[in-house]
């Protein structure tokens, strides 16, 4: 469905300014020795830094950047905000409803439906984050929320002719995943990323057959080959391993020589 794999990294509120120039450092030579033989590859390698690192990683980075944040204001009085124009001049992808957002900064379906509709006024790629929490996967009604986190945002963004085709990337992020060391089996993630597909294809016309869909919640060099050979799986979104430089390369290789 999707024609790029995505091995994305979520540095959080991670790394200092030495940390960050070693990293992309390191990674730039890997990543150039990996895809010098081989410059069709369809893996796109993305990092997303503290905002306050997007200009010095932007002039010095063989990959992507995404913005982990932006304001749901387009500019004025809103101290300590970043909005997306400012965002845009250095990254290509804006992280959008990443449940630690949701949860420390109380983000809303509506503050999420602002944010995607200026992440798109200024060509930001969103990835769109989602996913239930550990009592819903216990209840056994974490599909029907997982519909209600879509529905509410990309539903209403897409209903409108204004995004006719926009470019969207989605992440299943199931929260009792993040930073637990416990990640989504191969088999529950695939029941979650095939019912998003459908959900997709059957609900929005406006929206492209082939939306990226990504899975997030401990993954590491272990996991992410099973991970990353179920059907719908089109990329991964990784916290704590894409700290490491080496670790994050190995899955960047384990992709490759998947796709
Ligand atoms: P971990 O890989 O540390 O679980 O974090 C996942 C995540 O939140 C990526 O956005």
């Amino acid at each position: 469905m999707s024609e790029n794999i995505y091995v994305i990294g979520n540095w959080k509120m991670n790394k200092h300014l030495n940390e960050v120039t070693d990293f992309c450092d390191k990674l730039n030579i890997s990543l150039h020795d990996m895809f010098a033989l081989d410059n069709s590859s369809n893996i796109e390698v993305g990092i997303a830094p503290a905002a306050i690192h997007l200009p010095q990683m932007s002039s010095a980075s063989t990959f992507s950047l995404v913005a982990q944040n932006i304001a749901a204001e387009e500019n004025g009085a809103y101290t300590g905000e970043i909005s997306a124009s400012m965002v845009a001049e250095y990254s290509r992808y804006v992280l959008v409803g990443h449940s630690e957002r949701r949860m420390y900064f109380d983000e809303t379906n509506e503050i999420l439906v602002k944010k995607l509709m200026l992440a798109y006024k200024y060509n930001l790629i969103p990835i769109f984050c989602f996913g239930e929490n550990l009592e819903n996967r216990e209840k056994g009604d974490y599909l029907y929320i997982i519909k209600q986190q879509l529905e509410k945002v990309i539903w209403p963004v897409f209903s409108s002719s204004d995004f006719l085709n926009q470019n969207l990337i989605i992440a299943y992020e199931p929260v009792w995943a993040i930073g637990t060391g416990k990640n989504a089996s191969p088999e529950q993630i695939s029941e979650v990323h095939d019912y998003v597909r459908d959900l997709l294809i059957n609900n929005i016309e406006n929206i492209k057959d082939s939306v990226p869909i990504l899975y997030g919640g401990s993954c590491n060099s272990q996991n992410a080959k099973s991970i990353l050979e179920q059907k719908n799986v089109n990329g991964l979104l990784i916290g704590g391993a894409s700290l490491d430089v080496n670790h994050f390369t190995k899955i960047v290789q384990i992709a490759h020589g998947l796709y």
